[in-house]
């Protein structure tokens, strides 16, 4: 692995975090596969030999669960789901090179050796633990059986994670006031030997791992966390049965001669789901290779040579990726990751999705609606920083649709291929202009620094500027004024449009392949516009095009008002048929509570204590991510008579770096506060859970009081 610019001499994989197969996506599902998609095309554009692969996560918890309700066997039930989602990402143009899942051989095999070698290693110790016991069903209670408090955040916490609190992963018998998801009973606990992982001896080089990942910012922070606040060694094993049994490998037990230990026969032992999710990664790969040949792809290279691992997720498996198994490469003697992409959630209309009260864009349905894939891909990918959180609505869709697709690349396109169409059958005989070469250049050199930054937005950017160039440009020198009066600069006025149509078609491609494609033809290029590397962007096109079609449709405001009809009618029925909501069918991905309205407070203020509070209309100065902390940012305002700093956990829900200049409610006379060991003097007001932030819409100046 190296950490050279890409695009390097060596081969690449991108990986995306395996979904579980149990249940249907929606689109919140898809950013994390839209997004790894986006950036392993983008890779290859760049020339950089890129393998993407992903797979369904077959088992554990998530599968064992749903499948009992459903009645039905996990391997049955997995396999349906797992079927689904192989014929659900190509319809959304996420194609990966290899879509495995977990309970195949090959990812069988590969963690079965990785775990003997863990244990040939010295670095698998037996210990008798306390496990989560339903006492009426005499049965354990493994991670999501159970529910109950976070013990670092005192949040509920279900299983093995505190997924509504400080995102945590949580061991057996860590969790407070247990209570079985089976029979609603408290749980007991109970005495059992289990294997462990010593990743605790791996602390120093995980802090060093670290220093070296690249990625997001949020992955190399939050685990920075954890491991100053030391490691524990990580239970690889559960009482279930099913997934991979735990191989027959010599035991070094801790206290082997533990009495009131249960004795169980050791078939019940199943490795923990996530030490074979993440090997599937390596199985995926290596199925790839083997389909296509070493000569075309060697797995190996990435893995254990020169190489470079790529993990694209979703932010609340940070700590899965950034410490548990890079801990696991280092002891099974394979590479590291190179860098760790983790996107933020997703909300629609700004609250959670939920599965259980039908409240979400279904995948399919996006589909039925009649919508091209490459809509919400651009949508998904190219909204906000990839570590921000995301809200869809069909409003938002529909503004930035027709705003940016429709109205500056689908614009531009369209207006200058089709002059170039009825003028010159095509593309005009006359050299691109150097001013033009150097904007192209430019553009290219921006998509290639983007990726380098791991910044798929900015990345769309640089195509969507060119367009917009492309869009002035022409309407600065207007061609058809020229035909006549100017016959020879007309001509490399449209030679220079019909360059940049091509660069934006090469550019735009990872985002909106079908799109891209189709306007590869439009230019009557052969071949496929996925294979054109970023040079192609300043190849002369062909002499000859056919009249052009326009590539984006706007959607009109009476659709969206339909669709949100639609919407709210659906989660209406869903929520009176499903009054008592059943837990386990709530998304993963965000709160579905969200949205639920605080009652009004009884208790009035007097109109004296509301003069005593300062509130002042501020300025946004400038504004940085404080390092190492996943949600804080510090900002200058300036609130009139002077300029303020304040600290205030935007980092996760606003694009940073957008924030200059945004007008903010500040309450001036607030105590002063340190956070992360920076003083905040002041608070900017904001709403809700996405920090929805409170502005003026005239021009009342900095320092204006607020009455
Ligand atoms: O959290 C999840 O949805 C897991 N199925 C992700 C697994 S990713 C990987 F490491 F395998
Ligand atoms: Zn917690």
């Amino acid at each position: 692995m190296s950490h050279e610019e890409f695009p390097t001499d060596d081969p690449a994989v991108v990986t995306c975090g395996l979904p579980y197969a149990n249940g249907d996506l929606h689109i919140g599902h898809l950013r994390t596969y839209v997004g790894g998609d986006v950036f392993s095309r983008a890779l290859e554009k760049l020339g950089q030999e890129t393998a993407f692969v992903s797979g369904s996560d077959m088992h554990g918890t998530p599968i064992v669960v749903q499948a009992e309700q459903q009645e039905v066997d996990p391997e049955e039930f997995a396999l349906g789901w797992h079927e689904q989602y192989e014929e659900t990402f190509p319809k959304f143009a996420v194609d990966f090179d290899n879509y495995g899942h977990t309970h195949g051989e090959t990812n069988t095999e590969l963690t079965l050796e990785i775990v003997e070698k863990l244990d040939e290693e010295g670095y698998v110790y037996e210990k008798e633990i306390k496990v989560a016991w339903d006492p009426e069903d005499d049965q354990p209670l493994p991670d999501r059986y159970v529910e109950g408090t976070c013990p670092y955040c005192g949040e509920t916490a279900r299983g093995d994670e505190c997924d509504e609190g400080c995102g945590r992963h949580l061991e057996p018998g860590e969790i407070e006031a247990p209570v079985s998801t089976i029979t609603g009973n408290p749980a007991k606990y109970r005495d059992r030997a289990h294997k462990f992982f010593r990743v605790s001896e791996l602390s120093d080089y995980l802090t060093e791992f670290l220093d070296r990942l690249e990625g997001t910012p949020n992955a190399q922070n939050q685990p920075r966390e954890w491991i100053e606040s030391g490691l524990q060694d990580w239970c690889i094993t559960r009482d279930l049965d099913w997934g991979i049994d735990y191989p027959g490998v010599s035991e070094s037990a801790e206290d082997p001669a533990a009495s009131g230990t249960e004795s169980r026969p050791e078939e019940d032992l199943v490795l923990y789901v996530w030490v074979d999710a993440p090997i599937e990664y390596v199985a995926s790969t290596k199925q790839y290779s083997e389909r296509v040949g070493s000569d075309a792809y060697d797995w190996e290279k990435p893995w254990k040579g020169d190489g470079e691992i790529v993990h694209v997720i979703g932010r609340d498996i940070i700590q899965h990726h950034t410490v548990f198994w890079p801990a696991m490469l280092r002891v099974a003697e394979y590479n590291e990751p190179r860098a760790v992409i983790a996107s933020g959630f997703m909300t629609l209309d700004e609250q959670g999705f939920s599965t259980s009260r039908n409240r979400a864009v279904w995948a399919r349905e996006y589909l039925d609606e009649g919508f091209h894939e490459d809509l919400l891909r651009y949508y998904l990918a190219t909204n906000g920083g990839f570590q921000q959180d995301v809200d869809f609505s069909w409003e938002k869709f529909q503004e930035r649709v027709n705003g940016e697709l429709v109205g500056t690349v689908g614009n531009f396109l369209y207006r200058s291929m089709l002059f170039a169409h009825r003028n010159y059958d095509g593309t005009p005989d006359a050299e691109v202009s150097d001013d033009v070469r150097d904007r192209i250049g430019d553009a290219v050199d921006g998509f290639g620094a983007a990726l380098n930054d791991y910044s798929p937005r900015k990345a769309s950017e640089a195509a969507v500027d060119l367009a917009r160039f492309g869009n002035e440009y022409i309407q600065r020198n207007e061609p058809w004024k020229l035909t006549d009066e100017d016959p020879e600069k007309a001509a490399q006025v449209v030679r220079d449009c019909v360059q940049v149509a091509k660069a934006v078609a090469v550019l735009m491609e990872p985002f909106t392949p079908g799109k891209a494609q189709r306007l590869w033809e439009q230019l009557g290029e052969d071949g496929d516009a996925g294979d054109a590397t970023v040079e192609a962007a300043l190849e002369a096109p062909p002499s000859g095009f056919e009249e052009p079609e326009e590539l984006f449709e706007q959607i009109e405001d009476g659709r969206v008002e339909e669709l949100n009809e639609k919407l709210e009618t659906r989660v209406e029925e869903a929520t009176e048929s499903d009054e008592g909501v059943d837990a386990e069918g709530e998304d993963e991905m965000a709160d579905e509570d969200a949205g639920d309205v605080e009652p009004l407070a009884d208790d009035r203020i007097s109109f004296d204590e509301f003069q005593s509070i300062d509130m002042r209309v501020g300025r946004i100065e400038s504004a940085e991510g404080i390092e190492g902390a996943d949600e804080l940012v510090r900002l200058e305002v300036d609130v009139g008579t002077e300029t303020r700093r304040i600290v205030a956990g935007l980092k996760q829900l606003h694009d940073v770096d957008e924030l200059p200049d945004t007008k903010v409610v500040v309450l001036v006379n607030l105590e002063k506060a340190e956070l992360f060991g920076v003083e905040s003097n002041g608070m900017m007001l904001a709403a809700g859970d996405q920090a929805d932030l409170l502005t003026t819409h005239e021009d009342a100046d900095p320092g204006t009081r607020i009455r």
